[in-house]
């Protein structure tokens, strides 16, 4: 293939690792995916709306879809109190954020990365060349980030971007809006991207989105808490029109599927399910902490229903559970060999977690 050589910036990107299940990965071990109680994604382990399904069932998959998810977003703006230009759909969150580096990054923008965080950030940040920065909360902080730090590397980058994943993942620690808002008034010039795909799980936390900030773009994720992650739907928001506009702008047409749509509409309608879900898995996660704790291992304080652990060797973990059907995610990939994040799910399945662990030898934390 001489003469076709891919961008530097491609080349020097590193590969992307994610949580979920790794299929050729479950091949090699003769698992069944079928089989895998899944606690390394963080979405809501009831899964949709039983509305959800009905609404896909009915949607004809010969016709294309709303290039514009005009009754989605619709209904979207009603909810967020915004105008329908105030918002785009996308195909996950993942999708938005990439849109939102190509909109705005030109190679050697500095770009600042509150970490650890989403592998993304990272990735497209680096696929458009742009000049990396990270500040890094420190497990003897308990993950928090320090507010001072972060504060001086905008003074002194004066970045173009800021990514900020609140809560954070892999952490699952929630920023309060006060103390982002006193960033975003101190860089109008910084665009800070907020990716909210957890927010829902964190009991009353409030949208950055309140600051009615012009220098915030905010993504959420319809596939975590809605159950929708095999669709793909996400959206982006701001009280600046022209920051939507420009992400509308890179859009490839048709991203969002004609599926997706009617089941975020249909998901959007059934609220008192969402409530019921997110209510029981707090419950669940309490459990889940507490039981691990009882046995012995350090379990990190968390906002929402993932949480990390620190076990010693995460891929030796994740092996000896894998082998049983359980998979947690090996935060390795976040800079942290020594920790898993797990998320809650079911009772039942939290339960089957909590007695594979106990048959589990590890040194003590
Ligand atoms: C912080 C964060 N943002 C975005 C995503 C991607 O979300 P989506 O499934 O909507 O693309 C993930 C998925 O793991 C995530 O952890």
């Amino acid at each position: 293939m001489t003469g076709f050589v891919p961008r530097p910036q491609i080349l020097e990107t590193p590969p992307a690792y994610h949580g979920a299940l790794d299929f050729a990965e479950l091949e090699q071990l003769g698992l069944n995916p079928d089989d895998i109680v899944d606690f390394s994604v963080n979405s809501n382990p009831f899964g949709p709306s039983p509305r959800v399904r009905q609404a896909i069932a009915a949607v004809p998959p010969d016709r294309y879809p709303d290039r514009e998810s005009l009754a989605l977003r619709r209904a979207l703006a009603g909810r967020l109190h915004l105008p329908p230009d105030h918002l785009v759909t996308g195909n996950g969150a993942a999708e938005l954020l990439w849109l939102a580096a190509f909109a705005f990054l030109r190679p050697g923008d500095p770009v600042l990365i509150l970490a650890p965080t989403f592998g993304e950030y990272h990735r497209v940040s680096s696929l458009v060349g742009a000049d990396i920065h990270t500040v890094r909360a420190r497990p003897e902080d308990d993950f928090a980030f320090n507010p001072r730090l972060v504060q001086s590397a905008l003074a002194r980058l004066r970045p173009r971007l800021v990514f900020l994943c609140n809560p954070n993942n892999p952490t699952g620690r929630l920023l309060p809006p006060d103390t982002i808002a006193a960033w975003v008034q101190a860089s109008p010039h910084t665009l800070f991207v907020v990716d909210e795909a957890y927010l829902a799980f964190a009991a009353s936390a409030s949208s950055v989105l309140s600051l009615k900030a012009d220098n915030v773009l905010v993504i959420r994720s319809m596939t975590k808490d809605y159950a929708l992650a095999g669709l793909r739907l996400a959206y982006a928001a701001s009280t600046n029109p022209s920051l939507v506009a420009a992400v509308d702008r890179v859009r490839p047409a048709w991203n969002v599927s004609a599926v997706a749509q009617a089941a975020g509409l249909a998901a959007l309608a059934d609220e008192a399910y969402l409530h019921r879900c997110l209510v029981d898995l707090q419950t669940a996660a309490q459990a889940l902490k507490s039981g691990l704790s009882a046995l012995g291992l350090p379990v990190f304080p968390s906002d929402v229903h993932f949480f990390l652990v620190r076990v010693g060797s995460a891929p030796a973990f994740r092996q000896a559970l894998l082998r049983q059907n359980l998979l947690v995610r090996d935060a390795t990939s976040f800079g942290l060999p020594q920790f898993v994040r797990i998320a809650a799910r079911r009772p039942q399945d939290n339960r089957r977690l909590l007695d594979a662990v106990r048959g589990l030898q590890i040194p003590a934390q």
